[in-house]
């Protein structure tokens, strides 16, 4: 039987990326948008999208309920945003920013890997994904700005490992991935890694995760990357 994969924030960017890749590959694949219409192209080849605004408990609750207990083998939380568009530090930080930021980067993940945990724990693969990112990490940073996207993608990798340290026990493989510096809206035209490479990347990265590589931080190419 074919495995399951659902991807949030999958109507452009490498979420829309690794969307036609697993749908390539034959996967049943569950695709998320906070504007379903993005991704009328992807339903008409066969993917099931759902309406979802990850901060937005009502639309969480409704895809767990139009999910109900069907398994997921792969949840892939993508959705996020890079803080905006200023320096991020000391002296030239909006707070408002910085709490929408947690919220969408921080507490959605959370919240929507509670709604599915069973749905994930029922399947064969068992995978928790979440897009973090390289600036989450706290041993190889250097540089004194970005303190809302680093923040937030620290902060995302310690919900990971909090999950690991619960489900790991039960076959659970809770892994962030660093997509690379992705030439999409968020990484901007000059960025090296195209959107498609990254996705064929992580998904090989992903196919290839076992027991073993839970709560750790891999890149798109399987480097491994200090918390
Ligand atoms: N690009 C990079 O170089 C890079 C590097 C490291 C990590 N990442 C991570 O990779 C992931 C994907 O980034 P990307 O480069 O593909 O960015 P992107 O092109 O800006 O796409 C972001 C995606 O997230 C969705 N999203 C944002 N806020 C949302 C919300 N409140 N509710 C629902 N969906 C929301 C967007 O949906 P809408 O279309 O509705 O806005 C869009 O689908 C992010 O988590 C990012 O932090 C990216």
């Amino acid at each position: 039987m074919s495995r399951t994969v659902l991807i949030t924030g999958a109507g452009r960017g490498i979420g829309r990326k690794l969307a036609e890749h697993y749908m390539g590959d034959g996967a049943n694949v569950l695709l998320t948008a906070r504007d379903p219409s993005t991704l009328d192209d992807l339903a008409a080849g066969g993917a099931e999208v759902f309406k979802l605004e990850v901060t937005d408990a009502g639309d969480i609750a409704q895809l767990k309920s139009a999910l109900g207990s069907r398994p997921i083998d792969i949840l892939i939380n993508n959705a996020g945003i890079i803080g905006g568009p200023g320096p991020q530090t000391f002296g030239d930080l909006i707070m408002d920013d910085w709490a929408e930021t947690m919220r969408i980067n921080v507490f959605a993940p959370f919240a929507i890997t509670e709604a599915l945990i069973d749905n994930v724990m029922a399947s064969t693969e068992k995978k928790f994904i979440v897009i973090s990112s390289r600036m989450g990490s706290i041993s190889q940073n250097t540089a004194p700005d970005k303190i809302i996207y680093r923040s937030s993608k620290a902060a995302v990798n310690m919900v990971w490992k909090c999950l690991h340290n619960r489900l790991a026990s039960k076959g659970a493989i809770v892994v962030p991935l660093h997509p690379g510096w992705v030439s999409t809206d968020m990484g901007g035209s000059g960025a090296p890694v195209t959107p498609e490479d990254s996705a064929e990347g992580l998904a090989k990265v992903i196919d290839g995760l076992k027991a073993r590589d839970s709560a750790q931080l891999f890149d798109y190419q399987r480097e491994e990357i200090g918390w």
